[in-house]
C-alpha cells in the first residue's frame, strides 16, 4: 500500500477528477436505503478534500449529480438535493478555514432556488481562498456543456463578434464552463465501484487524463485508496502523442 511518503517523492497531480460511484450499492449491501450511502459519500468527500489540501493537489473536481441522474426516482433526487443543501451549510466554515475555494459547473437552471442559493453562498464566501480549488459538478453533463459552448459561439458569430475561421480547439475550449472558471484539464480521473465508463463527465477535458478505476465503493474510498491512485498515476508515462524518448529528452 502506498504511503504519504511514497507519493511525496514524485510530482502530485495538479487536478484530480472523481466519479464518485457506488453509494447506492454500498448502502444496499448493508441492508440500508440508498440515501444512507449518499450520506456516507459526503463524509468521503470531506476527507478527500482534507487529504488533497494536505498533499498539495491544486484542483479536485467531483461528479456529484449528472444531467442523467434527474431520471432517478423523485424520492432519491429530492433526498440527494436536501443532502447537498445540508452539506453546503454544514461544511462552509470548515472549507473556508481550510483555505478551500469552491466552484461549480453544471446546468444550474435545473436546480431549486434553495440549492443555488446555498451553492452561491459557498462560492462567494470562499472565492479568495488559495489552497485547493474544489469544483462541484452538479446537474452536469458533458454533452450539455459542449452543446452550450456551440450555442454561445453561434451567438457570437451572428453578432459578428467572431468569424467562422476563428473557431479552433482553443476558441472552443474558451466557451466550456471549466475554462470560463479557469479550471485546467484533469491529470488524473478516478472512478470507483468497478464501472469502466465516463458517464458523460468532462469528455472534452479528459482527452489526455490518466484513468484509474477501482472496485472500491465511494463510501469506502479512504485516504490510502487515494494514495494508491496517485501512486499508480505517478508510475505512468504521459506521452501526449510523442514517443517515450522525446519525453525523456525534454526532461533532461
Ligand atoms: C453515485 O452513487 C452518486 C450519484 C450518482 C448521485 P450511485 O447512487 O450511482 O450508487 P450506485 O452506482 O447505484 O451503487
Ligand atoms: C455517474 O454515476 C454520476 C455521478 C457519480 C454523479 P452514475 O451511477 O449515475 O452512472 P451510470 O448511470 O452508472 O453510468
Ligand atoms: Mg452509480
Amino acid at each position: 500500500m502506498a504511503s504519504l511518503n511514497d507519493i511525496k517523492q514524485r510530482s502530485i497531480p495538479n487536478h484530480i477528477a472523481v466519479i464518485m460511484d457506488g453509494n447506492g450499492r454500498w448502502a444496499q449491501q448493508k441492508g440500508k436505503d440508498r440515501i444512507f450511502g449518499h450520506q456516507q459519500g459526503v463524509e468521503t468527500v470531506r476527507k478527500t478534500i482534507e487529504t488533497c489540501v494536505e498533499i498539495g493537489v491544486r484542483y479536485l473536481t467531483v461528479y456529484a449529480f449528472s444531467t442523467e441522474n434527474w431520471k432517478r426516482e423523485p424520492e432519491e433526487v429530492n433526498a440527494l438535493m436536501s443532502l447537498f443543501v445540508n452539506a453546503c451549510n454544514a461544511e462552509i466554515d470548515n472549507l473556508h478555514k481550510n483555505n478551500v475555494q469552491v466552484k461549480a459547473i453544471g446546468d444550474f437552471s435545473m436546480l431549486s432556488r434553495e440549492c443555488t442559493t446555498e451553492l452561491q453562498r459557498l462560492i462567494d464566501k470562499t472565492k479568495n481562498n488559495t489552497a485547493l480549488t474544489f469544483v462541484i459538478a452538479i446537474s452536469y453533463g458533458s454533452r450539455w456543456e459542449i452543446a452550450r459552448a456551440a450555442k454561445l459561439i453561434a451567438e457570437q458569430i451572428l453578432q459578428n463578434r467572431i468569424s467562422i475561421d476563428e473557431i479552433d480547439e482553443n476558441l472552443f475550449d474558451n466557451y466550456l464552463q471549466t475554462n470560463q472558471y479557469d479550471i485546467p484539464n484533469p491529470d488524473l480521473l478516478i472512478r470507483t465501484s468497478e464501472e469502466y465508463r465516463l458517464s458523460n463527465f468532462l469528455l472534452w477535458q479528459l482527452a489526455y487524463a490518466e484513468l484509474y478505476f477501482t472496485n472500491v465503493l465511494w463510501p469506502d474510498f479512504t485516504r490510502e485508496e487515494l494514495f494508491k491512485a496517485i501512486n499508480d498515476f505517478q508510475r505512468r508515462t504521459r506521452r501526449f502523442g510523442k514517443t517515450t524518448e522525446q519525453i525523456k529528452n525534454e526532461l533532461k
